[in-house]
């Protein structure tokens, strides 16, 4: 082996017991620019040996290509759901039952939070991670392997020692931080907000571009090893002990209770610990211990009988309104928004919560004075559960929607049919405001350092008007403003003037067109190619477009006949803003290829993995993780696994890697010559 090869090796090593020492152990040993030491170095030396590339290697789980949608993974083992139980009563029934099925007079419980996430399931086979699935219907899930790879939690490879072939459950969830840091940035661009962690959760892994998923920073906890009796345990407990040492994270918090008593009473001390948790957690779930008595309790068609799930009731809290104030967003609609007295609800300090509408305003009777129950249930975003009629003294104030826009003074308008109320003007400052505020966020023209407050400023100062304004600052202007110095002037110059360039579908998403967001634009620009065009296309020519139905259509048409937005898009082209996209060239699809879906396992003699599936896609053919009925090929390297006796089961062609050489050699495409 080469010096470069076995330092490789080392720091792959290295990084790896550090990450579990970090994210797994949550008791790291060295401080992180010494971590990102190795990190750089490992970089390096891959970078200038690409044949030493590895897909599980520790600097690849930044996200890899983006994938056109989720094949499907049958579970060997269904992935079941949980039976729930709300009060202590129904605890105790479950205790008796069991005791009465086993003939025991006390029974071993595992007692574990229930995390408020999503299950998946993760098979390893010759100690690689091999598939991960989200739980779907319980019998098959879909296929997330490439988002899963960018959780630091979800280890890539087993310790050695591991079994050939292992499957381990879990739950990966967002940590309530990362939750609000994630929403509050989604609120400054515009986009709708995620109800709870979960939810945040379950859409970060069902991205089709990993690197979405890699930026959301999810987190996971392991709990489940389905037939751990095959490794000769014996019970749930050691089970725990021995997905933990090979590497998995499992919950702290997690104990063994000697019968129903211990287990209330950790119920109780976990409510009380539950604010304080990094985590949503949503209940207790209860195992029995021992797998010889899991076995003989068996299960019912949805769920284990030997498992339960003891819910905590919603936090609720009472606090008094206000006020009711009307907001005004990006598209013009006014949201009344309740605001309390502050209170804290399961650890959470709450002032504020939205009250939608008109209709909800009216429907939940909310007043100005009103004491009102409020809650964040699974739902961390707050609500108002109910008003506390009985508490009324008569001085309470109605609300009524505003005839004019708070933020202007234009005419606002319902259309019928519809529950929100929109202000008409173009020039409303606080629909500017929020729409010069998405424009230059990230994911649209991604202007860094033009954020909120600088925003203000500009708008305060009248250095602005419209976001074609933009391109007209100066450096004295700037650096003249309240609180920015002359380095971040001239950077902001210079990000304003990198934006330029920006590719056309950043450019419409920016505009904040209305039920345009970033998937939208990019099939907008992929279809049009230009500004021009855009604008230039009728309510058919964009409902041709698969996938775009009349709401977009209609909303499309609409902005581009203002004659405010197109001077706007008129002033952002004259201003170099660039404004199309060359057709992407067709890629000759070579035959035997095109369309095609491919699955590669085990290990490639002669080209590296990456390099094999560039070389499909750029041919026509599409890479998936899992070996399915729609499987064209499966392609065969050294220890091919499970991926291989599926494909021999399913009756799907296998190729050697010798066959993949020479038919990649028949489509005019030679791989050894990149090595
Ligand atoms: S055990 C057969 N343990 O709750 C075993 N589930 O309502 C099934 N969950 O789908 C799961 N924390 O998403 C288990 N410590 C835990 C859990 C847990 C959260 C979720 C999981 C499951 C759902 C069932």
């Amino acid at each position: 082996m080469t010096d470069a090869a076995s330092r490789v090796d080392e720091l792959r090593e290295l990084i790896r017991h550090h990450n579990w020492r970090y994210y797994v152990l949550d008791d790291p040993e060295i401080t992180d620019a010494e971590y990102d030491m190795l990190m750089r170095e490992l970089i390096a030396l891959e970078e200038a040996h690409p044949e030493l590339a590895d897909p599980d290697s520790p600097t690849q789980r930044v996200g890899g290509a983006v994938s056109a949608g989720f094949e499907p993974v049958v579970h060997a083992i269904p992935m079941l759901s949980l039976d729930n139980m709300f009060d202590e009563g129904s605890l105790r029934a479950f205790d008796a039952r069991i005791k009465r099925a086993t003939g025991l007079a006390k029974v071993e419980y595992v007692a574990e939070p229930k995390i408020d996430g999503l299950a998946i399931s993760l098979t390893y086979e010759n100690g690689r991670l091999a598939v991960g699935a989200t739980r779907g219907d319980g019998e098959r899930g879909e296929d997330v392997t490439h988002n899963l790879r960018t959780i630091r939690a979800v280890p890539l490879v087993l310790p050695k020692g591991a079994p050939d072939s292992v499957t381990v459950r879990g739950e990966v969830y967002m940590r309530k931080s990362e939750f609000e840091r994630l929403n509050q940035e989604r609120a400054s661009r515009g986009e709708p907000m995620f109800a709870n962690p979960r939810n945040a959760a379950a859409g970060s892994l069902r991205q089709l571009d990993p690197k979405v998923t890699a930026s959301r920073k999810l987190d996971a906890f392991f709990y489940y090893l389905p037939e751990a009796e095959r490794y000769g345990i014996e019970t749930h407990w050691d089970a725990l002990d021995f997905i933990r040492s090979l590497g998995f994270r499992v919950n702290p918090e997690i104990i063994l209770c000697d019968g129903l008593g211990e287990t209330l009473e950790f119920i109780h001390r976990l409510a009380d610990l539950r604010p304080m948790l990094p985590y949503e957690i949503d209940g207790v779930v209860v195992k029995v211990n021992r797998l010889d008595l899991q076995r003989k309790l068996g299960f019912t068609s949805h769920s284990p009988r030997w498992a339960s799930a003891y819910k905590y009731p919603a936090q609720q809290v009472q606090t008094r309104v206000r006020d009711i104030i009307v907001q005004v967003g990006r598209t013009g609609v006014l949201t009344p928004t309740a605001v309390f007295e502050p209170v804290d609800v399961g650890g959470v300090t709450v002032s504020r919560a939205s009250l939608h509408n008109e209709d909800y305003v009216r429907a939940k009777d909310v007043r100005v004075g009103d004491a009102v129950i409020i809650q964040r249930a699974g739902d961390v975003i707050p609500e108002v559960v109910r008003v506390l009629v009985e508490e009324r003294t008569g001085d309470e104030k109605e609300f009524e929607m505003p005839r004019v826009c708070p933020a202007c003074g234009s005419e606002v308008l319902r259309e019928a049919g519809e529950a929100a109320t929109r202000c008409i003007s173009l020039s409303c400052p606080a629909k500017i405001r929020e729409g010069m505020i998405h424009f230059a966020s990230k994911g649209a023209m991604d202007i860094e350092g033009l954020g909120p407050s600088t925003i203000d400023r500009l708008l305060d100062a009248k250095l602005v008007a419209d976001v074609a304004d933009i391109y007209g600052l100066r450096l004295d202007q700037l650096a003249g403003l309240d609180r920015m110095g002359e380095k971040s002037a001239a950077n902001l110059v210079a990000s304003i003037e990198q934006s330029k360039s920006n590719p056309l579908y950043r450019v419409i998403f920016a505009l904040g067109i209305r039920h345009v967001g970033e998937n939208v634009a990019k099939l907008l620009a992929s279809h049009f190619h230009s500004m021009d065009a855009l604008i230039a296309a009728e309510r058919d020519d964009l409902l041709a477009i698969p996938t775009i139905g009349p709401a977009i259509a209609d909303s499309v048409v609409s902005f581009f006949s203002s004659e405010m937005n197109l001077e706007t898009v008129k002033k952002l082209a004259a201003a170099g803003v660039r404004m199309s996209d060359e057709p992407e060239e067709a890629k000759p699809a070579a035959v035997e290829f095109d369309g095609k879906s491919f699955v590669f396992t085990g290990t490639l003699a002669n080209l590296t993995r990456q390099k094999a599936e560039e070389a499909v896609e750029n041919l026509g053919g599409r890479v998936s993780s899992s070996v399915s009925r729609k499987t064209d090929y499966v392609v065969a390297g050294e220890n091919a696994g499970s991926k291989l006796a599926r494909a021999r089961e399913l009756g799907v062609a296998v190729l050697s890697e010798q066959d993949f050489a020479e038919m990649l050699e028949r489509a005019g495409c030679r791989l050894g010559d990149e090595r």
